[in-house]
């Protein structure tokens, strides 16, 4: 008798709810069509499609998928999510570790950016403005197409503008130039309240801290305006092999590599260590071979690596050696992998950190069978552009971070299996319990979906994170830029 109840009440309370959510989507297409914005039919191929994240185990069903073609088509959006209760979302390039650009779970409006992907460069002032829909490969080849020019920004191709962006944007030429985030000049936005504002540091400018590392929870950025620079030609481009032989010998490696990075990098060299069950240490130097010599042999030496390629490139070529592939993308994008990952940002590795992280190398990484990667980038120290500003100055905090690690789990056929999750996780508490007394930073542009959203807004975020709430409640007070794990949530 109670169970009966007890289950009529369950269903009634299953299609309560569903009618809810039923008669919301209702609502919200109803408010789309009204407004003109353009969207994509549930089932239409474009739409299955667009739901295809990168990362493949990781899908969500939206509510709706708008593709504005008009900074109009953007506010309306935002209005009719704001007005029926539905979170909104925006969507550049759909690479975020844990589908974010989807919502990061089920009942999101997207708002997706693809037409808003242009790039115009002032020459004169090395300026250009850049629609956040963009992917870096077809960006890098229009700004070079426009006298040359080029801003810092990641390595794969089809990463979008907007998240990139939005979050930090390291490459491989960060060091020298600073991220993605630092070369902002200002951002066109559309605010909670469907107002369009421009925030730079001179106009709203408080907005325009929080953009610059957390932006996806203040409004849709419809552009930026970066500054650029004359893309460097004649670049040195080299990737050696290196075989570790013992857990010993990773950690020897590590040591002298985060020495150097700390203390010695100059801004002119970028790198990074890859290790896998096919380890390279690659990277690109700006400045003469000559030059390159005196500075890396010492350091090759201790790490003890000796065989590789060094090779003199142009710019576009320099991109291509780190891009997997061609710059520009197909149309529709369809690449996609299915994997875990997880990132740290270490403002140091301990001696003990190393030595766990090592051991864990060798008894755990080195018989998996997956293609896993641990990414060593050498992020920050002494000379690094990065480290250059301090950690209060924009809403990403990892200043710092000597190095920017990820680690990577991934399968290629097949769906990633559940019982695999303690192999990463297991990786970074063996290094943060060797080492309690440092402070272990993680970066949100490598979302790692293991996260309560407590521990995402304090690793992602710091100590940034408290001033980040207070101006979430000024620019977001209805919380219409949600997600589990952004700030705010
Ligand atoms: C293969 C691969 C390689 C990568 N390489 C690098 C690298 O070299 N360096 C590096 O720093 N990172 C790298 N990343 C990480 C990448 O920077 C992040 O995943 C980034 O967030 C992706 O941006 P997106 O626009 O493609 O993703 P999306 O999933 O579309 O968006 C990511 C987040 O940004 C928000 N967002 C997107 N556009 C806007 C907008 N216009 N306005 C407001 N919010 C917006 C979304 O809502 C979401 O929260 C790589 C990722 C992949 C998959
Ligand atoms: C750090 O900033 C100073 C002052 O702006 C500048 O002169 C210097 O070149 C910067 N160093 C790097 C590595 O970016
Ligand atoms: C490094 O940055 C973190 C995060 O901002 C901070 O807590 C720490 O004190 C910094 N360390 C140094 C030596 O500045
Ligand atoms: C929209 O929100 C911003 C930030 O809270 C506020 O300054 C502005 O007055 C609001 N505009 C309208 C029309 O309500």
């Amino acid at each position: 008798m109670g169970h009966t109840i007890l289950a009529s009440l369950a269903i009634w309370l299953f299609l309560a709810a569903s009618a809810d959510s039923i008669s919301k989507r209702a609502a919200l297409d109803d408010c789309l069509k009204t407004a003109s914005v353009p969207t994509l039919a549930s089932g239409s191929s474009d739409y299955t499609q667009s739901l295809k994240p990168f990362n493949l185990r990781v899908t969500f069903k939206p509510a709706a998928y708008a593709v504005p073609t008009t900074v109009k088509h953007v506010q309306d959006a935002v209005a009719c999510g704001a007005a029926t209760s539905v979170q909104v979302t925006a969507k550049s390039g759909g690479h975020s570790y844990a589908s974010h650009g989807l919502g990061g779970e089920d009942g999101h409006l997207i708002v997706d950016m693809r037409n808003f992907a242009s790039v115009t460069v002032d020459q004169t002032a090395q300026t250009a403005v850049i629609g956040t829909g963009g992917r870096l490969g077809d960006v890098a080849t229009a700004l070079y197409s426009q006298g040359k020019q080029a801003i810092s920004h990641g390595t794969c191709p089809g990463v979008g503008v907007g998240g990139l962006s939005l979050h930090g944007g390291y490459g491989l030429i960060s060091r020298s130039k600073g991220l993605t985030l630092d070369n902002i000049l200002s951002a066109d936005v559309v605010l909670a309240n469907s107002t369009l504002v421009t925030a730079s540091p001179t106009q709203n400018a408080e907005l325009f801290w929080a953009l610059r590392g957390a932006g996806a929870a203040f409004g849709i950025v419809t552009n930026f305006k970066f500054k650029t620079f004359t893309a460097p030609e004649n670049n040195i481009v080299f990737n050696y092999f290196f075989s570790p032989s013992s857990a010993t010998q990773l950690a020897t490696a590590l040591t002298a590599l985060q020495d150097f990075t700390r203390n010695s990098q100059p801004p002119e060299l970028n790198m990074r260590l890859f290790l896998s069950g096919f380890t390279t240490f690659s990277g690109v130097y700006y400045g003469s071979r000559a030059d390159y010599d005196r500075i890396m042999n010492p350091l090759l030496q201790k790490m003890g690596i000796s065989s590789g390629s060094v090779s003199t490139n142009s710019w576009l070529n320099t991109l291509t050696s780190f891009s997997n592939g061609a710059l520009q993308q197909a149309k529709p994008y369809d690449t996609h992998e299915t994997f875990f990952a997880k990132s740290l940002m270490p403002e140091y590795l301990s001696p003990a950190a190393i030595t766990a992280l090592s051991n864990y190398w060798n008894a755990n990484a080195r018989s998996n069978s997956r293609s896993w990667y641990l990414l060593f980038d050498c992020h920050g120290g002494k000379n690094s552009a990065i480290s250059n500003v301090s950690a209060d100055a924009t809403a990403y905090v990892h200043r710092n971070a000597t190095f920017k690690m990820q680690f990577y789990d991934r399968v290629s056929s097949g769906s990633y299996n559940t019982a695999w999750f303690p192999f990463l996780n297991g990786w970074i508490k063996a290094i943060t319990d060797a080492s309690p007394d440092v402070n272990y930073g993680m970066y949100i542009n490598y979302a790692d979906t293991s996260l309560t959203k407590d521990e995402a807004h304090s690793h992602y975020w710091l100590g940034n994170y408290e001033k980040l709430a207070a101006l979430k409640a000024i620019w977001d007070p209805k919380k219409v830029f949600e997600g589990p794990q952004l700030v705010g949530s």
